[in-house]
This record gives C-alpha cells, sequence and structure tokens, in this order.
C-alpha cells in the first residue's frame, strides 16, 4: 500500500467504511482512471455507490478496469463498469450515460463529478487556437453538455460535483486558458445550484484542490513546478502538495445527504495555500 507524504498508509482510501450513506445509488466520475478521479470512484464506492469509472486513452485501460475491480472487492457491495469515451463528444457522452443506467439497475443517475480536465501551461503569446479549443472543450464545455444529458435521470437528492482548481483565482503563470476555464466550474456551481435547486432538488458544489501530486501535476514544465516550490512550502497546513487523500472525501461529503444544505459553494482544498 502507498504512503502518503506524512508516511502514513494510503489504505483507508479502499477501506470500506461500517456506514454505506451512498448504497444503492449511482454515479459517474468522468477521468477516474487514475490520480483524482481514480480516489473520487473508490471514495464513492466504499460509501456503497455504484460508479461508472471513466477514461479516454487506449494506455489506461488496464488502470480503468484495476479501479473497477477494487471497487467491486471493497466489500460495500458497490458495482462499477469501465468506460472509455471522450466526455467532449456528444455520442461519447451519450455512451457514459447509457452505462450509467445499465449499471444502476433502476435508471437513476444520483451523482456526477465533473473531474475530467486539462491543465497544460502556456504563456499568453505562445497560445494557439487549438490549445484553447483543447482546454475549453474539455473544463468548460463538457461539463456544460454532459450534465445536460445527466440531468433528466437525476432524481431529487441528486449531485453535482465540479473539480476546478485553486487556480481559478490565483493568477499563476502560464494559466490564462487553464485559469479562465476553471473559473467557469465555480460559476457552473452557482448558476446550477440556482437553476437545478427548487425546481430538481439537486444541488451543484465545485471543489478547488491545490498542487496535488498525480500524473497531472507532474507533467508540468519542471520549469513550473520550479516556480510553485516556494508557495508550497509556505502552505499554511504543511509544507508539501495535495494528495489524493485529501481531496477524494471532500468529495464523499457533498456527495452525501449529509452536505444536503451545502450548494453554489467552492469548496477551497488546498491546506490553506489560498485563504478565499
Ligand atoms: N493534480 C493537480 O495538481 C490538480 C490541481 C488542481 C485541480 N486539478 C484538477 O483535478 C482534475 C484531475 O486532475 P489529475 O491531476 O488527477 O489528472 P490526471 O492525473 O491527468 O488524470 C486525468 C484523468 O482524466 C481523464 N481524461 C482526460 N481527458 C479526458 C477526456 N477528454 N474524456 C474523459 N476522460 C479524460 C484521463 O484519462 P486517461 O487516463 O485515459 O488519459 C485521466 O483518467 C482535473 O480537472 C484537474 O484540472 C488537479
Amino acid at each position: 500500500m502507498t504512503q502518503n507524504h506524512n508516511g502514513r498508509s494510503n489504505a483507508s482510501m479502499v477501506e470500506p467504511r461500517k456506514v454505506y450513506d451512498l448504497a444503492g445509488l449511482t454515479s459517474i466520475v468522468t477521468g477516474s482512471s487514475r490520480g483524482i478521479g481514480a480516489g473520487i470512484a473508490l471514495e464513492l464506492a466504499r460509501r456503497g455507490a455504484n460508479v461508472v469509472v471513466n477514461y479516454t486513452s487506449d494506455k489506461s485501460k488496464n488502470a480503468a478496469e484495476s479501479i473497477v475491480s477494487t471497487i467491486k472487492g471493497c466489500g460495500s457491495g458497490a458495482r462499477a463498469i469501465a468506460i472509455q469515451a471522450n466526455v467532449v463528444l456528444p455520442d461519447d457522452q451519450k455512451k457514459v450515460v447509457e452505462a450509467a443506467l445499465e449499471l444502476s439497475g433502476d435508471e437513476a443517475i444520483n451523482i456526477l463529478v465533473h473531474n475530467a480536465g486539462n491543465g497544460d501551461d502556456c504563456y499568453l503569446p505562445e497560445i494557439t487556437e487549438d490549445f484553447y479549443s483543447m482546454q475549453t472543450d474539455l473544463n468548460v464545455k463538457a461539463p456544460i453538455f454532459l450534465t445536460q444529458k445527466v440531468i433528466p435521470h437525476m432524481p431529487r437528492g441528486g449531485r453535482i460535483i465540479l473539480i476546478s482548481s485553486c487556480s481559478a483565482r490565483m493568477g499563476v503563470a502560464q494559466h490564462t486558458v487553464y485559469a479562465a476555464s476553471k473559473a467557469s466550474n465555480e460559476s457552473f456551481a452557482r448558476v446550477w445550484a440556482t437553476e437545478l435547486g427548487q425546481s430538481k432538488g439537486i444541488t451543484v458544489n465545485c471543489v478547488n484542490p491545490g498542487p496535488v501530486a498525480t500524473d497531472g501535476y507532474f507533467d508540468s514544465t519542471q520549469e513550473f513546478i520550479d516556480d510553485l516550490k516556494p508557495l508550497v512550502d509556505s502552505t499554511p497546513a504543511e509544507a508539501r502538495v495535495g494528495e489524493v487523500r485529501d481531496i477524494a472525501p471532500i468529495v464523499g461529503f457533498l456527495a452525501s445527504e449529509e452536505s444536503r444544505w451545502v450548494t453554489g459553494s467552492t469548496v477551497s482544498a488546498c491546506g490553506g495555500l489560498l485563504l478565499f
């Protein structure tokens, strides 16, 4: 079992809970073959939720299947299926929704987590139209049109959670498109909380991680990671980047009945790196 930066075991990510507060519910977690999405998929499953584990590239098939196996064996009774789909594409969005309906057995999709995101870095002069489209298609367009397709199947008590980023508020160099597109996720939470609240009984919230130790983070340029180091070292909670296990339980809470009075909010999940 892997260890986090404190030398503590990450075993709790896959251990079953005593109370399966999401039992009988069905969830979609986009981009859940690895990183934060995989952690969220496991967190929802150990609370009892069925999970559609989504990924997009051929190379992640085994990783996604391995998350599915872990879910099936975690002891909570959760079911899971791995679906290769590019959530930017309308037909692939339909595939994800159909998989969730099949998994649920009762035609209900109760939890939708928009986790898949593109975080490539680029200075302003180098931004191309293609780069702009690649990031905004995944970070802005996909959540809108996937949500549109899920809503007709989401009963009252439904939960939508968007994984944004502290970068949306921080002014990090090279994040023109990333920060702006992630800021849209906070706006979605506020607007959709209003549109889907009283009328449909759905809550919508956003989670803003700071830097988290995933492939996505370590794929950044060394220059980017070096620039961020003084900031990471000054993180109030501890001088380190976040772990997946720091983020996933927040999503677990926001997916649960206990979060019923929280909607339209953005939770800062960054050890105090950003205090607003
Ligand atoms: N890591 C950080 O420091 C950090 C900080 C703040 C916010 N975030 C946000 O947290 C989320 C997860 O980040 P991460 O670092 O865990 O990412 P990651 O390690 O790069 O993993 C990305 C996941 O998204 C999937 N994905 C990518 N494009 C997709 C698409 N078009 N359709 C469906 N799935 C797609 C990938 O599938 P494949 O495996 O098939 O490629 C993979 O499962 C992102 O929204 C990111 O912006 C991350």
